[in-house]
């Protein structure tokens, strides 16, 4: 029986058609704005100059680079589709753009960088939070000077909450209790929690990192560079004699327990999920009990009062794992989120995010599914407990965190084509799941590379190796990636999934969704679920794209689609109900050499909100002017990845 029976939105524009310029292209009655691009100053009084030599003052109070998750937090209910503190995470950074016109960045393949290029790199990732409102024509523009206006970078200094918290494995000469780290790193996705705070989700922070010493088990398995580090600013430091502390923190290679340039532990303040509550400046907090991998985003699960407050996060490497946490505490609806008021919001999180479990899934091929619980007394496929199987104390709850991926290997979890972002339906609950791309996934049933005994230590980086194609993961060389959605069952840590879409060019034989003209893409990443209030929505699909059957024929996107519910699940797995196609429909296409990223809607519905990040060469007038984003570039400008605000024309909601 079918118990989310719907009738249906329609999707009332127009699909565009791919497209390879310097510019988004949207639906006929649509237009495009240029929001808040890199270096936009956040103070009063100061303004962005095209050959702007960037500084590390000056970046520390302007926006960070390279967008991606975002969210819009509501300063008071009645304004909340037209005034708001936006919180964006910035990524990483392109070196060339950030440093032009100047000579620079310097020594990144060797040698030492000077400290004043590594300084300006660690303000331009992060996080950024910048106030931004409508006026009464319809132009976004952010509030110079705003109180909200405020940057996390990767020097900012934090806290650690959660199991990790003051544990032996993050005692620092920086934090010799291990409640306090600096810095969050290459957040990617994000989430929203209903208290009111942001999540900022750390994924490609491994490399930030070198350790060209003896390895440890947790920063092999996660892929710690061996040689250098991704942008040497460890090699800032000064020699022994001065305070090597702010980039000597990068490398961590073990150099004696109590030696003053022993930065072992550093590492493993990173791969978590940080909390921020947009509406103070209280310090952000490293959840730790939501896992410690390459976390993509952070997923709010149904959400019902006197049930537990439940995250989803995927790992974003080849061969890696989906990830659920359910709290301890059930939810109150009393900590729903009272926009614009000041208050302990890290408080509430404290309740729901310190203390809970922490699963891994298993898809299994019947279209069934289970959540594996991640504790040091689970039992793992070999028929020892978890804590022994990773050479841990029996009550070390901090050492399986730390030790995830490997606590995850041994439990048996089902290796995914890269899980990217999720989405939730907020009725029905049902969780979709992007994996984006796995050129490692095999036809042959061989025994997977990546499995790691827990006795030996292997170098395996990013892509841990090739895993044979499984039910949920079926396609070998799935360079197009797909699209996955489940529904928690009522029997414990049990689900039911299907394939939901694949993605493919048309002409592709293995098109197996019957991708047209209008609507064919590839390695699907962003995903978000649009809350029309009367239980529909639009899920809405963006691209990042390094397929070669789609990137002749079109830049990176943006596609919407109304799914029919799972209420037809047949338990079938990998089967395409191609039913739920019908509506996919191509809404944006993305300046050349970007990704189509970071994505929500205003309340009303009226505004979409997305990220352009990497772009080779946009914003045509290099942002300095709130503008019409599909007015295409003529020659070279500054790349400036930015938000754009995609509007109607009439003022209507978007996508209808
Ligand atoms: Fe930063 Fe997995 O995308
Ligand atoms: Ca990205
Ligand atoms: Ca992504
Ligand atoms: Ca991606």
């Amino acid at each position: 029986s079918n118990g989310t029976q719907k009738t249906p939105l329609t999707l009332a524009f127009e699909a565009v058609h791919g497209s390879l310029t310097d510019a988004i292209v949207v639906p006929e009655g649509y237009v495009a704005q240029v929001l808040v691009p890199w270096g936009t100053p956040l103070n009063d009084g100061d303004t962005w100059q095209a050959d702007q030599p960037m500084t590390p003052e000056r970046q520390a109070v302007s926006v960070g680079m390279h967008h991606d998750g975002m969210a819009g937090f509501a300063l008071d209910a009645d304004n909340a589709s037209r005034r708001f503190v936006l919180a964006l995470n910035n990524e990483y950074i392109d070196q060339e753009a950030l440093w032009a016109p100047q000579d620079g960045p310097t020594n990144v393949e060797s040698g030492k960088r000077p400290a004043d290029e590594s300084r300006t790199e660690i303000n331009a990732h992060g996080v950024t939070m910048v106030e931004v409102e409508k006026d009464a024509n319809g132009h976004w523009a952010h509030v110079p000077g705003s109180a909200y206006n405020r940057r996390l970078t990767s020097a900012t200094v934090m806290d650690i909450a959660g199991p990790v918290a003051g544990s032996d494995y993050v005692k620092t000469q920086f934090s010799p209790s291990g409640m306090q780290t600096r810095g969050t790193n290459n957040n990617c996705g994000n989430g929203v929690t209903p208290w009111g705070t942001y999540i900022a989700c750390e994924e490609n922070w491994p490399d930030i990192f070198v350790n060209r010493g003896e390895r440890f088990q947790d920063d092999a398995r996660i892929g710690i560079p061996t040689d250098k580090s991704r942008y040497g600013w460890d090699t800032s430091a000064g020699d022994a004699s001065e305070d090597n502390d702010e980039f000597g923190r990068f490398d961590i290679t073990p150099r004696g327990e109590h030696a003053a340039d022993d930065y072992r532990n550093e590492a493993r303040s990173f791969g978590y999920q940080v909390e921020v509550d947009p509406y103070s400046d209280a310090l952000a907090v490293k959840r730790t009990a939501l896992g410690r991998f390459r976390h993509e985003g952070c997923w709010l699960g149904k959400l019902e009062a006197g049930q537990p407050v439940v995250y989803y996060s995927g790992h974003d490497s080849r061969n890696e794992y989906v990830y659920k946490y359910v709290s301890d505490a059930l939810w109150n609806p009393a900590d729903a989120n009272r926009p614009g008021e000041e208050y302990d919001r890290l408080a509430i999180g404290s309740r729901y995010m310190d203390n809970g479990t922490l699963y891994v899934a298993r898809f299994h091929a019947d279209g069934s599914g289970e959540w594996l619980a991640l504790t040091p007394d689970a039992t793992t496929q070999d028929g020892r407990t978890l804590a022994v199987a990773l050479g841990l104390a029996d009550d070390d709850h901090a050492g399986i965190i730390i030790n995830t991926c490997d606590a995850a290997d041994f439990m048996g979890a089902t290796p995914m084509d890269r899980p990217e972002w999720a989405a939730v339906d907020p009725t029905s609950g049902e969780v979709y799941l992007t994996l984006t791309n796995n050129t490692q996934r095999t036809a042959e049933e061989t025994t997977p590379t990546f499995t790691n005994t827990g006795d030996d230590i292997e170098q395996l980086g990013v892509g841990y190796g090739t895993a044979p194609t499984n039910a949920s993961n079926p396609r070998a060389n799935n360079e197009a990636g797909h699209i996955i959605r489940w529904r928690e069952s009522r029997l414990p840590n049990a689900f039911t999934w299907e394939v939901f879409v694949f993605g493919a060019a048309a002409s592709d034989v293995d098109n197996h969704s019957g991708l047209s003209e209008l609507n064919q893409f590839a390695s699907p990443d962003g995903l978000w679920f649009d809350e029309r209030g009367d239980g529909q929505g639009i899920l809405w699909i963006q691209t990042d794209n390094g397929y070669g059957g789609l990137t002749e024929y079109t830049n990176d996107q943006l596609l919407a689609v109304v799914p029919n519910g799972l209420g037809d699940i047949q338990g079938t797995g990998p089967v395409v109900n191609n039913s739920n196609q019908q509506q996919l429909k191509r809404f944006a296409v993305g300046p050349n050499g970007s990704e189509v990223t970071g994505i929500f809607a205003t309340p009303d519905k009226t505004a979409l909100f997305i990220n352009i990040q990497h772009p080779g060469n946009w914003p045509a007038d290099g942002g300095a002017l709130v503008q019409d984003a599909t007015i295409a570039a003529s020659g070279q400008v500054r790349p400036r990845a930015a938000t754009v605000v995609i509007q109607k024309r009439d003022g209507g909601p978007v996508g209808v």
